[in-house]
């Protein structure tokens, strides 16, 4: 039996997850930030902006936050905690090597996002182009990155 109980809590730490993999977009008006048009970026126009800040905790909240945990703010949700997801940027202190990481994450963010993560037929997480514009991924990102530099200083 014991041998069992981690299979057992590996089925429901899935089914938790899969039950819900349709991405919905969130009810989240990007007020105060950039139109950005229908063409992906790939680089976060928005980073440290309290209006991505604020348009971005909403929209995270509303479609993100049931896997990745509310305000990005743990790490014992299903989903990876998003703060992570830079860290190893912030490490990096000659400006240049910094700048080139962060478009590095940049572009991986959107990716992550806009194809969703489909592992051998698997929904782990839904793809969300054409369901979440633009602006609000950006914010998000924006609002994650916010979460993850608080306490840090
Ligand atoms: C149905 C659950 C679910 C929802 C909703 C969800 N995700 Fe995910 N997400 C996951 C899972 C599970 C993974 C890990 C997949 C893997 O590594 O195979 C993941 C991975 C990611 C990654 C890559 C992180 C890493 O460390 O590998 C990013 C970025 C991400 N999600 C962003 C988002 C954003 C932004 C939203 C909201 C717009 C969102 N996710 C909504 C389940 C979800």
């Amino acid at each position: 039996m014991r041998k069992l109980f981690p299979l057992f809590c590996a089925v429901l730490f899935s089914a938790a997850i899969h039950a819900n993999e349709v991405a919905v977009a969130p009810d989240v008006a990007p007020d105060g930030l950039a139109p950005l048009g229908e063409t992906w970026l790939e680089a976060n126009p928005y980073r440290g902006q309290p209006a991505a800040v604020s348009v971005g905790r909403a929209a995270y909240n509303q479609a993100c936050a049931r896997c990745h945990g509310a305000d990005a703010a743990t790490n014992a949700a299903p989903a990876p905690d998003l703060r992570q997801i830079n860290r190893y940027c912030r490490r990096i202190d000659d400006a240049e090597l910094n700048a080139a990481c962060m478009r590095d994450n940049d572009a991986w963010f959107a990716k992550s996002v806009r194809y969703g993560k489909v592992i051998v037929g698997v929904t782990h997480m839904p793809p969300w182009q054409g369901v979440l514009k633009q602006e609000l991924a950006w914010a998000i990102q924006t609002f994650i990155e916010a979460q993850a530099s608080r306490g840090r200083e």
